[in-house]
């Protein structure tokens, strides 16, 4: 592909951490200090991710978040073969320390490859004890830079409000620091199902990330076993929008079915040829299925 295609694209993020350690709160404090100006009559809404708008020496960057529960989403969508995001915020709670699920959580985030930034949450909390947090996750490879590592940790309270631009910085030093940010708009879109939900009234909605490409109003799409064109697409915001660029989550209308998070998506020329992969991949599925069940009943002959 032509370099000269090649554009900037934000940073897409996912936060993990130990149970109660604030994730969701951190994930409110940065959208509702941060989150592009809502126009108006635009009900903000939950739609599993969402861009904010970010000042990094001088100059306004977006960062894409992943808002859904951290562990799910990132283990559902690796176990598909998805790599959606480029840099994992580790919120670990200064009181509590390390626990077993912010080890699991620094696993999967190495496993894949994934720079960590480390949010030490609560700081605001009597008892909050930051520097046992980095001495503790030294042994986890994770140093911080005033240690002499390469980590950042970014002391925060998202109940305060406290250390949430520091730590949107931290990550564009990240990004800026060893990623490549880069994806051509200039195709069909392909990317990622996020979430996805069966709506009464409007169907199916799924939330996808675009990964490369610009996903347009009336594209036929297909993900995983769903399939359709898109009817129409909202922002975080709750407005519609009719094209979406690289690491821009929107939520789709007009598959005929519920995609699964983690499926990825992709732009075909036409309806059938969306409707064909989506029927062969269903084929195959229930194939696969049925072999499955085939061999229990055969071993169960056997024992
Ligand atoms: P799960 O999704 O259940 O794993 O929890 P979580 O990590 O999303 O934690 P959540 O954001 O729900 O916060 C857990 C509790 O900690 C809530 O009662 C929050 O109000 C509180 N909390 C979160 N951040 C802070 C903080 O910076 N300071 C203080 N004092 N409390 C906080
Ligand atoms: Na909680
Ligand atoms: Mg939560």
């Amino acid at each position: 592909e032509d370099d000269e295609d090649l554009e900037i694209r934000p940073p897409v993020v996912t936060v993990m951490g130990h149970v109660d350690h604030g994730k969701t709160r951190l994930l409110d404090a940065i959208r509702n200090a941060n989150v592009v100006a809502s126009e108006a009559g635009g009900i903000t809404q939950h739609i599993g991710a969402y861009q904010v708008a970010a000042e990094h020496e001088g100059i306004e960057r977006k960062i894409t978040f992943i808002d859904t529960p951290g562990h799910e989403a990132f283990t559902a969508m690796r176990a598909r073969g998805a790599q959606v995001t480029d840099i994992a915020i580790l919120v670990v709670a200064a009181d509590d320390g390390i626990m077993p699920q912010t080890v699991e959580a620094l696993n999967h985030a190495q496993a894949a490859g994934v720079p960590i930034v480390v949010a030490v949450n609560k700081v605001d909390k009597v008892g909050a004890n930051p520097a046992k947090v980095r001495q503790q996750l030294t042994e986890f490879g994770l140093v911080a830079e005033e240690y002499g590592g390469d980590t950042m940790f970014v002391d925060v309270s998202a109940l305060n409000n406290i250390g949430i631009d520091k730590l949107l910085d931290a990550v564009l030093l990240t990004a800026d620091a060893g990623l490549d940010m880069r994806a051509n708009p200039n195709k069909d879109a392909r990317g990622v199902s996020i979430e996805a939900k069966l709506d009464k009234g409007r169907g199916a909605v799924a939330t996808v990330l675009i990964q490369s490409g610009t996903l347009e109003v009336g594209d036929p799409i297909v993900s995983g076993t769903a399939y359709g064109r898109v009817r129409a697409m909202f922002d975080e915001n709750g407005n519609s929008v009719e094209f979406a660029t690289p690491a821009r989550p929107v939520q789709v209308l007009g598959l005929t079915s519920v995609p699964r998070a983690g499926d990825t998506f992709l732009v075909t020329d036409d309806d059938r040829t969306a409707r064909q992969i989506a029927e062969k991949r269903e084929a195959a599925e229930r194939n696969a299925l049925l072999a499955r069940s085939r061999k229990r009943i055969s071993l169960e002959d056997f024992t």
